[in-house]
């Protein structure tokens, strides 16, 4: 199995694997992880993970025809006995930080594409580049270039929902990016007429990227708002302690947002009381982890018996594709 991830996160990736005793790595590289062990199935819930190409085939060559050639004829041995007749996903990856790894994997994938068109090409009329959005299996191609002559290749992945957002030129700030692929995540997303609780919200990404859906945001924090979330109608600022800050009695919040730069164990016990409150019916909430033990502080956000996802029909935890040292909780309580 292949896991991929944020590059510099592999070595806490490999841990949460060993964790979850799915395995040792037996070789990893930026980006990415490989286990030895046959993939588990069904595989456990992974923060660092963003994909796992499921029992991948090492495909090697030369030049980037031998590339596609070879990975061509194996694809078209994998489809043997199978029926496509649906639009299937043909995802391609290669780590940023290896300049020039990606031009090389896109002149392959155009070599691969002109050769299925040419055996197959009912098969590669239904073709997506797109990665699926959500979470859980997929079937189709995804291919994962881990250095010029040699690239990995699986029928079937697991994902984790993450992926790289289209940026807004009025969102006052990156943090904006986060929530966006939050909603991907949870696979829900602010509608408009819903209300939303923004803690830590300044200078307002947040809470533009739920107003902006025609939510109506309650913005608590000392700073100021800025862009698109500054003077916006659907957006009350409140200057408060969100350590303090209460629904009016009787009021739940449609949406919880918490994205304060405190102590992470700390701003989890304020989001069970939230979710233990009922004060709320879905959460996206980030947790800092800095320099502490990332790996300690998943294991509690998870396994706590105080853990707001307890409260949870649906609760993912994941390293974002735009977060940095830090992860990021998500759920929907049980109704
Ligand atoms: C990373 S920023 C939030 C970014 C925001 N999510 C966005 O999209 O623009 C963290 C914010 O938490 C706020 N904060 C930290 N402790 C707080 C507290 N006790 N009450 C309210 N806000 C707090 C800080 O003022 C800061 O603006």
């Amino acid at each position: 199995m292949l896991l991929t991830c944020q590059s510099g996160f592999e070595a806490l990736l490999g841990a949460e694997v060993a964790a979850a005793r799915l395995g040792a790595v037996d070789a990893s590289g930026a980006g990415w992880v490989r286990l030895g062990a046959r993939s588990a199935d069904p595989l456990p819930e992974l923060c660092f993970a963003h994909r796992a190409l499921l029992e991948p085939v090492e495909i090697c060559g030369e030049s980037v025809n031998a590339l596609a050639g070879r990975l061509c004829e194996w694809f078209l041995g994998s489809l043997r006995g199978e029926k496509v007749d649906a639009t299937w996903p043909s995802v391609w990856q290669a780590p940023i930080e290896i300049p020039g790894l990606g031009k090389r994997l896109g002149s392959v994938e155009t070599e691969f594409n002109a050769l299925l068109k040419k055996r197959l090409s009912r098969v590669s009329k239904l073709a997506s580049p797109e990665l699926p959005r959500g979470t859980g299996p997929a079937r189709g191609l995804f291919v994962f270039a881990s250095d010029f002559g040699r690239i990995q290749a699986a029928r079937c992945a697991w994902l984790g929902g993450q992926r790289r957002m289209a940026d807004d030129p009025a969102a006052p700030s990156r943090s904006y990016l986060k929530t966006e692929e939050a909603f991907v995540v949870l696979g829900r997303e602010p509608v408009a007429g819903e209300t939303v609780a923004d803690l830590g919200a300044a200078p307002g990404g947040w809470s533009y990227s739920a107003a902006k859906r025609g939510a109506q945001v309650v913005a608590v924090d000392n700073g100021p708002l800025k862009g698109g979330a500054l003077d916006n109608p659907r957006i009350e600022h409140r200057r408060e302690d969100a350590f303090r800050f209460r629904p009016a009695p009787g009021q739940r919040y449609d949406w919880l947002f918490c994205d304060m730069v405190e102590d992470p164990r700390r701003v989890l016990e304020l989001v069970t009381q939230w979710t233990r409150g009922r004060w709320c019916r879905h959460f996206v909430v980030n947790l800092k982890f800095g320099h502490a033990d990332a790996l300690a502080l998943l294991d509690h956000a998870r396994r706590s018996s105080e853990s707001p996802l307890r409260d949870c029909a649906v609760a993912r935890v994941r390293h974002l594709f735009h977060d940095r040292e830090e992860f990021t909780l998500v759920g929907s309580l049980v109704e």
